[in-house]
């Protein structure tokens, strides 16, 4: 289990499921839409920590989103005991399930 940081909301993140998943089980409304790193709606900036894409490809993304530290929670697993990302652009992303 990792902590996932978003902002000031702390959560916590299984190693058995992708980022998407302890967002969302968190009560963050996160955009999604394809959930096999194809679309890109989910990604948000890595600013602490590590994943793991446990061998799938984040397709969205290209080569200089990866090196500036873009990631797909959709597909990215924690690989470190602290993670905390950005949320992404979309006001949506951020707000609690129960302001929508
Ligand atoms: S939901 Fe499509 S890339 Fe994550």
């Amino acid at each position: 289990m990792a902590l996932l940081w978003v902002g000031a909301t702390k959560l916590s993140a299984a190693a058995t499921q992708p980022l998407l998943d302890s967002l969302q089980a968190g009560g963050l409304a996160w955009r999604e839409s394809c959930r096999n790193g194809v679309c890109g709606v989910c990604a948000c900036q890595l600013i602490r920590g590590q994943i793991d894409y446990r061998g799938r490809q984040p397709h969205a993304l290209d080569a200089k989103e990866r090196k500036q530290g873009k990631i797909l929670p959709c597909i990215a697993y924690p690989a470190s005991e602290q993670l905390e990302i950005s949320s992404p652009a979309h006001p949506l992303n951020s707000l609690p399930l129960s302001s929508l």
